[in-house]
């Protein structure tokens, strides 16, 4: 699988700083700045081959979102604001019926980040509304800076969120502020997406990138077979009964007592070493 080539999708590859470790951190940045980054049919396309990519190249440890940073304004013009993803296209509905709709929505790339084994972070710096909003909670991780705003504005343009928030929203911050925000289609603030529960971090635009890299590769220097366990795993809790997931934890609890990483991770413990991982 080949590295995806595209003009509204970078991609940077960030080494794990780590001597133990040849491998690194994806930054992929959605690179629609004039549209406030947002989710049209080349972003989502490119994003799928992301996924493709990320999933397939052993070296790939950890995959960072985000959206391009506003270009400077044209003379006497207004400055664009800062958006990690404004939402999907609103001029690919134009003419839209039923039938395209599914066809367009079904198999997108917000499920193929959410189906990805590995783990994501979203990097969010600016409005995360709509679709952004949904894509953020795809990722297993968010982190945003002060002026981030969040929100699900489709039900001012008659419509209901399309990309997973009726649900993965309502898991993350329950059913009630879920109605809120959907019914409303008001914005919130950084902060009380924290306090939510929305985002896991919020800090200072200027620090986010720091921030979020020291995160990832705090997460890129464990094991990937232990980290793919935990996801799939952790992901189960939310489909399952407490029991069953019970049940499938001391299950996978018990198998990777046969995995090398364990092996090398207990080793690494006594023997007062840094574990060399083998990623099985
Ligand atoms: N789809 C398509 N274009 C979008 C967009 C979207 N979701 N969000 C913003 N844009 C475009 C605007 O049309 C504008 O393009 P133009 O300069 O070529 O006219 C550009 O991005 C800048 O946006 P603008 O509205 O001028 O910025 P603003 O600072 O006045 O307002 C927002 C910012 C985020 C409040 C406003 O752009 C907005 O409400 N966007 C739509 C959000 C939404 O409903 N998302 C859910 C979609 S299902």
């Amino acid at each position: 699988m080949d590295e995806p080539n595209s003009r509204v999708l970078s991609i940077e590859k960030i080494s794990v700083n780590d001597p133990y470790i040849d491998g690194y951190i994806i930054l992929a940045t959605i690179n629609r700045p004039n549209k406030l980054n947002a989710l049209n049919s080349a972003v989502m396309d490119s994003l799928k081959s992301l996924c493709a990519w990320v999933e397939s190249n052993q070296m790939i440890r950890c995959l960072v979102i985000t959206g391009a940073q506003p270009m400077p304004a044209d003379e006497g013009k207004r400055p664009k604001p800062n958006a990690f993803v404004a939402g999907a296209d609103i001029a690919e509905f134009v003419g839209m019926d039923s039938r395209a709709t599914r066809d367009k929505f079904a198999d997108n790339a917000v499920e193929a980040i959410w189906s990805l084994t590995k783990p994501t972070i979203a990097m969010i710096d600016g409005f995360a509304l709509g679709g952004g909003c949904e894509l953020a909670c795809s990722c297993d991780i968010r982190v945003a800076s002060t002026r981030s705003k969040f929100g699900t504005p489709e039900i001012n343009l008659g419509l209901i969120p399309g990309y997973g928030a009726t649900q993965r929203l309502t898991k993350l911050i329950g059913y009630g502020k879920t109605l809120e925000m959907v019914m409303s289609g008001e914005m919130i603030s950084a902060q009380e997406a924290l306090n939510i529960g929305l985002v896991n971090h919020v800090c200072e635009h200027d620090n986010l990138r720091e921030f979020t890299m020291e995160l990832a590769t705090k997460i890129a220097t464990k094991s990937v077979h232990t980290l793919i366990t935990a996801k799939r795993v952790i992901r189960a809790a939310l489909n399952s009964t407490l029991d069953a997931g019970i049940a499938l934890e001391a299950e996978e609890f018990a198998n990777l007592f046969d995995s090398k990483d364990q092996q090398e991770g207990v080793r690494a413990f006594m023997e007062r070493d840094k574990p060399k991982w083998h990623d099985e």
